[in-house]
């Protein structure tokens, strides 16, 4: 069984590749960011305060996160309801970055990654699956593009869907996030030693696809 990891910073369009990718090499995509953000949906329904570590290690023990698979859609469930369409918010994204800094969080999640990886070829995508989760990768890549880049494509994004959209506070977003993930002490995200780098400010999807599925023909 293969498995592949993807990692990088929010915005780089790590999901939209990682998709493309599980699809044309039939494997099962796992969007781990989703996990978190199940969590955090938990946090925030329950009115945890997220600076409150103990608040949320109790509340840890109360959310039990299961994947499922629907016409091979990913599909997250929080205590059993199925919160896929919910958790794509920027608040619930806000939640989870702050929130997976905390050891319980990650722990609660970090079996039930792993044992997906067991059942399948998968591409698991994420911030720390090259350098935790699975260090044992095939393939492993770091994506990444520029703050602009990613703000820019964003903004796109929320401009298609008829919502209002501000590039610069998009883009200070941006970073904030990157600060949080990339300066956390556990797992925080980072390029491991032995991943390629793929900078897609300068690529369509299409040339990241490819030169993705390239890197994978090289070592399976
Ligand atoms: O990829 P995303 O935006 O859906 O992830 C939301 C947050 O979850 C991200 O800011 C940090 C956290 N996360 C993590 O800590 N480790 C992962 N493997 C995936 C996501």
């Amino acid at each position: 069984m293969y498995s592949i990891a993807i990692d990088g910073p929010a915005g780089a369009g790590k999901s939209t590749i990682a998709k493309t990718i599980a699809q044309r090499l039939e494997f099962i995509y796992v969007d781990t960011g989703a996990m978190y953000r199940a969590m955090a949906l938990y946090f925030i329904r329950n009115g945890i305060n997220e600076k409150d570590e103990k608040e949320v290690n109790a509340a840890c023990e109360k959310i039990h996160v299961e994947i499922a698979y629907e016409d091979g859609m990913q599909q997250v469930l929080l205590n059993g309801e199925n919160v896929t369409g919910l958790i794509r918010t920027e608040e619930v994204g806000n939640m989870a970055s702050k929130t997976s800094a905390y050891p319980k969080v990650r722990a609660t999640l970090l079996d039930l990654q792993r044992d997906l990886a067991k059942k399948a070829d998968i591409l698991m995508d994420g911030r720390d699956i090259g350098t935790h989760v699975l260090p044992n990768a095939d393939l492993k890549i770091y994506l990444t593009a520029s703050s602009k880049v990613r703000a820019k494509r964003r903004y796109d994004e929320l401009i298609a869907k008829g919502e209002e959209a501000d590039l610069d506070q998009i883009e200070q977003d941006i970073i904030i996030r990157d600060k949080q993930d990339m300066e956390r002490e556990i797992a925080p995200l980072k390029r491991a030693d032995d991943a390629v780098l793929v900078d897609s400010s300068d690529m369509t999807i299409e040339e990241v696809v490819s030169c993705v599925v390239k890197e994978f023909e090289k070592v399976k």
